[in-house]
């Protein structure tokens, strides 16, 4: 017998159960992403192989061992699946030339994919929803995106998500700093891990982020970037903090916050959350004035951020909504009242209502005290009920299922008033 095939190791798949609240999170995100301006853009899952070497950098992590790239087997052309999502929007924003009339905000969302060693909230394929303010230089948009993402995180319902905000500082104070930070960790050679010995002249900065407890001591005593900024980075950090100030957004500068990405200067920020047993960055991101003009467009200052949709459901499965989409109503109906059951529900769709009707099997109907069941462990808020005596009298029944209450017969065309109806009003008392 031959082995069932399975999903790729670190590849999921999104089951029905799960569909209601990655529903109730994508349109929460839209929502918001639109109250702040932000236009959809998609662009493929595919890119040429460069594109991510020259943006995020050839000695980070992504580029060095995570990517999935492969050679076209037709013309040979590099291609990787896309990690993240800014190289992808920039490279569209160029070749469309779309920052000719002025800046412009967008968002994507959709796969990403890292060959990272899969555990809890670190898959290989994951989804990001993705935020670019293409050609902003103020440090009005960077605070705004924070607020926008505080924004989304108190739309679903959570508390208590830490804001970690910090400062790179521009090309040539990180260059300074760079220099200085060789210069230290040289002279305590002795202390460095592997990693941290390896990146000793390609990416010392990144040593500032390691996690190692035996390198803590040794970070600690590192120079500070923040010592190297100059005057229009410092008023610009200046900027970003005196507008979270005024909205009153908590947050904590960590100048240990660097970022595993070389596009980025000035502003960078994490959003970390708390669950049951697991503490994770949600949500990151950060200036990249350069990039644009790296990758071949005119010169457009820009700021943006990523969240992972996997690991912001962790949190809403411990915070769950209080109301999961659900249908409005479920149809149940009498043996031989399929067809007339099948209209009806095509009908209420016409009033706008989202209808789940029972399904047959076999063209058999299952009782209605099983249907019942279904229609109650469907969510749905109200039952439709269709037996002969509502097909003789021109009506339906109908039963509130969340709250309970006497069942009515009602024409078709109430119905609607009916549902809806109740929902105002459970809002209002609410
Ligand atoms: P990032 O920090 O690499 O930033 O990813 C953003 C978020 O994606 C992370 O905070 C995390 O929630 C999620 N994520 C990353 N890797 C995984 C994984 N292996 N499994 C599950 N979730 C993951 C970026 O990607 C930047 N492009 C953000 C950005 C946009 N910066 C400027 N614009």
């Amino acid at each position: 017998m031959s082995k069932t095939l399975q999903a790729v190791r670190g590849m999921n798949d999104l089951l029905p159960t799960d569909a209601p609240r990655w529903q109730f999170l994508e349109d929460t995100t839209r929502a918001v992403f639109e109250q702040y301006g932000y236009r959809l853009m998609r662009t493929p899952v595919v890119e040429p192989t460069p594109l991510f070497v020259r943006s995020i950098g050839e000695v980070t992590d992504i580029v060095e061992r995570e990517m999935y790239s492969f050679e076209d087997a037709m013309n040979g052309e590099k291609l990787t699946l896309r990690p993240e999502g800014t190289a992808g929007l920039v490279r569209a924003a160029i070749e469309h030339n779309i920052l000719y009339e002025g800046p412009k905000r967008v968002w994507t969302s959709g796969p990403m994919f890292r060959h990272e060693r899969p555990q809890k909230g670190r898959y290989r394929q994951f989804h990001q929803f993705d935020v670019e303010a293409l050609g902003f230089a103020g440090p009005d948009v960077d605070a705004e995106q924070m607020l926008m993402l505080s924004r989304l995180w108190q739309k679903l319902g959570f508390k208590d998500v830490a804001l970690h905000v910090n400062s790179i500082g521009d090309a040539e104070a990180r260059k300074t700093h760079r220099q200085a930070l060789v210069t230290y960790f040289e002279a305590h050679r002795d202390a460095l891990d592997e990693d941290a010995k390896r990146r000793l002249y390609t990416n010392p900065l990144r040593t500032l982020d390691t996690k190692n407890p035996a390198m803590q001591a040794l970070v600690a005593g590192a120079p500070m970037l923040k010592d190297y900024l100059g005057e229009a980075e410092t008023a610009h950090f200046d900027g970003v903090t005196q507008r979270l100030d005024a909205a009153g957004l908590a947050y904590t500068v960590n100048p240990r916050l660097v970022r595993g990405f070389d596009y980025y200067n000035r502003t960078v920020f994490e959003f970390i959350a708390k669950g049951r047993d697991w503490e994770l960055t949600i949500a990151g991101g950060g200036r990249y004035d350069g990039l644009v003009e790296q990758l071949g467009g005119k010169p457009a200052a820009s700021c943006g951020f990523a969240f992972g949709v996997e690991r912001v459901m962790m949190l809403l499965d411990e915070n769950p909504p209080e109301q999961v989409e659900a249908s409005d109503v479920y149809v149940v109906y009498a043996d031989g009242l399929e067809q007339h059951a099948f209209t009806v529900a095509e009908k209420l769709r016409d009033r706008d209502l989202s209808v789940a009707l029972h399904g047959t099997a076999d063209g058999k109907t299952a009782s209605f005290k099983s249907q019942m069941k279904k229609a109650d462990a469907s969510g749905a808020r109200f039952a439709i009920i269709l037996g002969a005596d509502e097909v003789a009298a021109g009506v339906v029944s109908v039963k509130n299922l969340r709250e309970g209450g006497e069942q009515v017969k009602l024409p078709l065309d109430d119905v609607a008033l009916h549902v809806c109806g109740s929902a105002l009003g459970s809002n209002l008392v609410a």
